[in-house]
């Protein structure tokens, strides 16, 4: 199938950020001055690396966000990333910023401002043509609870990766209902657990345990807990080096009962460890990308066996951002994913 002939389209809503490093002997402590001995901008923000995975990955991807005039060169370095950029506007706030400073020993420190992520951003309504829709966490959540009613009103999947995580009262206040696919790491999946439980302690009898094949696995209780919450919902949780965990109701159909789980272990990297920033976001594109990549080959029916070929791809280019430095540009292409797997 040629890429171009796509015709699954995918909106996000979310953030973009320029992300400043600044290297330093050590982390600046209170009252002191200190110089940097290097100095590196690039863009970033969940939204924008998460558009870039799936171009990458290759899928058809629109963003729509806000930068200030100083982010304007953003807008044009996802232009031509191939992200869709037509949505995204210029407002007078500055463009969302992380300032990072990275000592010489690994550590780092991050302040985060807000800026053009947080401004009003009126319309909701999806460009012609979305099948698929991307939220994560780094914009008013108001703005992503109102995209979500509006992709559900016109039949659109949806997909949620809610990092940073929500406040407890956010996250009971989230109609979970309407989220097809979440994406989670294991720390999200607990929290969520509890805030919308109430069940701080996480001792509630669990449902009926259908499988014990990952009985070893803690992250396979903490899910079965969350998806008693969310029984709808596709939960797709990670596991940093350890891989990727699914609880999808969907493989059930029309059948009652618990889903079996699919567990893949992470990719073993060839170089080790050098940069886990990112993995999560270019996951979460390679699964959205794999999705539309389902319904393009006329898939209507989700099988495990397809899930799993998704999963892998996800995996295999996740364990390879983790290999690079950087965050969006350490997000392989498909054909590199795909020739190493
Ligand atoms: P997040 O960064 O959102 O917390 P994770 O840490 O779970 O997400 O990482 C996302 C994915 O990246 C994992 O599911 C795994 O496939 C891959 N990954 C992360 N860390 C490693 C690692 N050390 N080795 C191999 N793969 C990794
Ligand atoms: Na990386």
């Amino acid at each position: 199938m040629s890429k171009d002939k796509m015709t699954y389209k995918c909106v996000i809503r979310g953030s973009i950020n320029i992300d400043e490093f600044f290297h330093v002997k050590n982390i600046v402590r209170p009252g002191e001055t200190i110089s940097s001995h290097g100095l590196s901008k690039r863009a970033g923000g969940k939204g924008a690396n998460q558009a870039v995975a799936v171009v990458k990955a290759g899928g058809s991807v629109a963003l729509v966000g806000a930068v200030g005039e100083d982010g304007c060169w953003v807008i044009e370095l996802l232009k031509e990333s191939g992200v869709d950029v037509s949505d995204i506007e210029v407002v007078s706030e500055p463009t969302g910023r992380a300032i990072i400073q990275l000592a010489d020993d690994g550590e780092n420190s991050i302040i985060l401002f807000k800026g053009a992520n947080y401004t009003s951003h009126p319309k909701t309504s999806l460009p012609s043509g979305t099948t698929h829709l991307l939220l994560q966490n780094e914009i008013p959540l108001e703005d992503t609870l109102a995209y979500l009613c509006a992709a559900t009103e016109a039949s659109v999947s949806t997909i949620f990766n809610p990092s940073p995580m929500p406040s407890d009262a956010e996250l009971r206040a989230v109609p979970w209902d309407k989220i097809n696919w979440l994406i989670v790491n294991e720390g999200e999946a607990s929290d969520m657990y509890k805030a919308i439980s109430g069940d701080s302690t996480q001792q509630a009898t669990l449902p009926g345990i259908s499988s014990t094949v990952y009985a070893h696995l803690p992250a396979y209780t903490t899910l079965l807990r969350l998806y008693s919450q969310i029984p709808k919902t596709n939960i797709v949780c990670t596991l940093g080096a350890t891989g990727v965990l699914t609880l999808v109701p969907s493989l059930l159909g029309e059948l009652p009962g618990l889903p079996e789980p699919i567990f893949l272990p992470a990719a073993k990297l060839k170089n080790g460890v050098v940069d886990t920033t990112g993995a999560g976001d270019c996951f979460a594109g390679y699964m959205v990308a794999g999705l539309m990549r389902l319904c393009e080959e006329g898939t209507d029916v989700l099988q495990r066996e397809h899930l799993i070929s998704v999963l892998k791809r996800c995996v295999q280019a996740a364990g390879m951002c983790v290999e690079n430095r950087g965050a969006m540009e350490s997000i392989p292409l498909a054909k590199d994913v795909d020739a190493s797997q």
